[in-house]
């Protein structure tokens, strides 16, 4: 079956630039994506440069994204930010329970599960939500369960409001940074088994309609052509390869044809 769904290429810049070199990639990326018509890009930086970054692709068609969120939407919480502050800041989507912050801010299934209720709850931005196996869980056969067990924990009794969308990131968490994707149909088979979950979770339809997923882990301008044809792979989430304009812009536009 063909996948009609819109694609969507997602930049993780991660902690790995300044202000200035932020600003600068940002800048270099309106350039790339100005009249880039199809599909939806998003940049998502980090936080003290998003307002700045946000002024930087105005104009563009490439959107702003948190890196995280706190569940709270106000108060006594330092060094936290809440949905609203990052709608405010021009964000329209945010990154949840990405695997770095599973594992050095320990953030585990209940935060993750809280911080997705609140981002659904304000309304205001699209939460892109990580799941993946980690090495050991993958050499035990556990990758199944795991994902399953993922998505139940961050999504389990949730409701939506219509046309409320949540973008499902698969990555596998030892291929991330490691310069080796994996192979295109074990990305499709995982993503399968996310959307069997989904079904059960919600029913068919809101799985197939308030969902998107993608794949995520050392995706380059070299390895995305096997990704760009899967019946169920609706998007790439970039990390390394996201900070050079070129390479970026090579990935989103062999992905979103
Ligand atoms: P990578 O990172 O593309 O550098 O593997 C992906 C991610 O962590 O989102």
């Amino acid at each position: 079956m063909e996948n009609k769904k819109e694609k969507i290429v997602i930049a993780n810049w991660k902690m790995k630039l300044s202000l200035k070199e932020t600003v600068e990639l940002a800048k270099k990326m309106k350039s790339k994506f100005t009249g880039f018509k199809k599909g939806t890009v998003v940049v998502c930086p980090n936080f003290v440069s998003l307002a700045e970054v946000g002024k930087a692709i105005k104009g563009s068609p490439v959107k702003l994204g948190g890196q995280s969120v706190f569940w709270e939407e106000l108060g006594a919480y330092t060094g936290e930010i809440s949905a609203n502050m990052l709608a405010e800041a021009g964000c329209e989507y945010v990154i949840v329970g990405h695997s770095e912050r599973r594992e050095y801010m320990l953030e585990n299934y209940e935060m993750i599960h809280k911080k997705l209720k609140s981002v659904l709850n304000m309304d205001k931005l699209t939460p892109i939500v990580c799941i993946g196996e980690n090495m050991n869980e993958r050499k035990t056969d556990r990758r199944d369960f795991v994902l399953t067990h993922q998505l139940q924990q961050a999504l389990g009794g949730i409701s939506f409001l219509k046309n409320q969308e949540v973008i499902i990131a698969y990555e596998p968490i030892w291929a991330i940074g490691s310069g080796v994707a994996i192979e295109p149909a074990e990305a499709e088979y995982a993503h399968k088994i996310v959307k069997l979950t989904l079904n059960d979770l919600f029913g068919p339809q809101v799985a197939a309609n308030n969902f998107r997923i993608v794949y995520g882990g050392s995706i380059s301008s070299k390895n995305v052509k096997g990704f760009t044809d899967l019946e169920n792979t609706d998007g790439l989430l970039v990390g390394g390869a996201s900070l050079d304009a070129e390479e970026f812009y090579k990935v989103a536009k062999a992905m979103i044809k």
